[in-house]
């Protein structure tokens, strides 16, 4: 273990720039080449099958070298690893905007008093839903798709066991759409990546414990990002190159330390809600913007340009919501697909040898160039229960603490 990290940290230190970071990991996992496992989780569609516990085959879980999962990527002593210091040490912070880290109010939502929202200075979405940043040096976000009449499919919050209904519905129907995984969900339910990745869907990052990041401190903004990125590129063998702010909550200071790691922020233009159906709106309201955006889609309301809208896995609402009306969708707009493949980005992942087809040079979805593991279906271990939050979804999840017990956490975002 000592070893290994010195050994990643000589690696770390010969990168010219902290955006090399990825390099180190060495995922046993081969993107064009994911075979997902025949067992009742992966073939079920019971969830109590789907969510029995088990263990991949090609990643293990050593507790003791990730965060704490559903915790601050801080934790369990992450910010001291070697290879966390030698890419924290490898960033100018000087350059980093002068923006200092919110707080929260006592009633669980973030404090904007004293936040000059008229001007924006730090181009904060959720104070003003800003998407074009106002420092330089950051990655402009993505937040719609440009072609005309064209929906962007994303689902934020995943992996998790219990998706194989709505991961077979995509598959049948030759929908790929870009998915936001949890860091936590993605150590915790690797074959659930593992297929996202094998079904051709665009994998991106959506930070390891789900937080307000314009709440966190650099260190554990950096943190939430990079082990997601690990996370990711452990378990599937691609790294992202696109992220998304739980709740939306980005400001200039974590779009650039986003930017340090090579990361875009992606948001949406249109929101469904979705995850509060049924718990803080009535099920009928969440139908009605559905209803809404997809009248949209023939109406005029895109004839120049698209959409990104933001809908969510979570549970079996969400996804069933998304099976009920993703018909609807198809028939009312020219293109449903995800958003590397809405904004021609053929190489979504920073290994560029796993390659998307450019925009158009499919009917109505990207594929990606590569070659076909075996069986369908996917998934993989517990369950827990999910909570609601402010304007985006919320999760909250289990924790395998050891490779044969599992502890319940349910954590609560407000
Ligand atoms: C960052 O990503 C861009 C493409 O998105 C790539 O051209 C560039 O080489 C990357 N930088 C590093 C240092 O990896
Ligand atoms: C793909 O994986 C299977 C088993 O996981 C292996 O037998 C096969 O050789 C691999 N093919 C390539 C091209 O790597
Ligand atoms: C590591 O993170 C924890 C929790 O965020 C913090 O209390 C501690 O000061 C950090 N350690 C270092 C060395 O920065
Ligand atoms: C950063 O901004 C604060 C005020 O918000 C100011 O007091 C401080 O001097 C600034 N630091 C730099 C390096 O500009
Ligand atoms: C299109 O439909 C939406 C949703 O019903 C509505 O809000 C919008 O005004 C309509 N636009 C036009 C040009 O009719
Ligand atoms: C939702 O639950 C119903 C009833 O158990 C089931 O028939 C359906 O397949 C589930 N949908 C998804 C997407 O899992
Ligand atoms: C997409 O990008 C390719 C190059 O990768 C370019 O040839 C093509 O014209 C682009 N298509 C659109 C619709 O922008
Ligand atoms: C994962 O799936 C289980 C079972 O369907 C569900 O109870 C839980 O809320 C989901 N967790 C997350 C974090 O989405
Ligand atoms: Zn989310």
């Amino acid at each position: 273990m000592l070893a290994k990290s010195i050994a990643v940290s000589l690696a770390l230190a010969q990168f010219a720039s902290a955006a090399e970071y990825w390099e180190s990991f060495k995922s046993q996992v081969n993107p064009k080449n994911i075979s997902i496992p025949s067992i009742p989780q992966t073939t079920s569609y019971d969830e109590v099958t789907q969510c029995t516990y088990y263990e991949a085959s090609n990643f293990q879980f050593v507790e003791s070298e990730w965060p704490t999962p559903w915790e601050t990527a801080t934790s369990n002593g992450m910010n001291k690893s070697a290879e966390f210091k030698a890419l924290y040490n490898s960033i100018n912070w000087g350059n980093m905007p002068n923006i200092s880290a919110r707080t929260m109010g006592a009633d669980g939502a973030i404090d904007m008093s004293g936040y000059d929202e008229s001007n924006d200075p730090d181009c904060w979405w959720s104070a003003t839903t800003c998407t074009v940043p106002k420092h330089k040096d950051v990655n402009p976000d993505i937040y719609t798709c440009p072609e005309p009449e064209t929906w962007g499919l994303t689902y934020d919050d995943g992996p998790n066991c219990s998706h194989n209904a709505f991961y077979d519905f995509l598959e049948e129907q030759k929908l790929k759409a870009t998915m936001f995984y949890i860091g936590s969900n993605v150590v915790d339910w690797p074959v659930g990546a593992q297929r996202g990745v094998k079904d051709g869907h665009h994998i991106a990052d959506h930070t390891w414990s789900h937080q307000m990041m314009t709440t966190l401190s650099n260190e554990e903004v950096l943190a939430e990002l990079y082990y997601t990125q690990k996370a990711i590129k452990m378990v599937t063998g691609v790294t992202p190159r696109h992220w998304r702010p739980a709740f939306g909550d980005v400001d200039d200071r974590v779009r650039w330390i986003a930017t340090q790691l090579n990361l875009t922020t992606v948001l949406w233009n249109l929101d469904t809600d979705d995850w509060a159906a049924g718990a803080s709106e009535p099920v009928s309201q969440v139908q009605g913007n559905y209803e809404d955006f997809i009248k949209m889609g023939s109406n005029g309301t895109f004839a120049t340009s698209g959409n990104i809208v933001l809908t969510h896995e979570i549970d079996n609402m969400t996804m069933q919501m998304a099976i009920d009306y993703l018909p609807q969708i198809k028939k009312n707009y020219k293109n449903v697909l995800d958003v590397a493949t809405c904004m021609n980005i053929t190489t979504p992942y920073m290994e560029n040898s796993v390659k998307f087809a450019p925009f158009g040079k499919t009917s109505t979805t990207s594929s990606v160039v590569t070659a076909a593991g075996s069986a369908t279906s996917a998934s993989a271990s517990s369950s827990d229960s999910a909570q609601t939050a402010n304007k985006e979804s919320s999760a909250s999840k289990v924790s395998a603490t050891s490779a044969l017990a599992l502890a319940l956490i349910v954590a609560i975002f407000a």
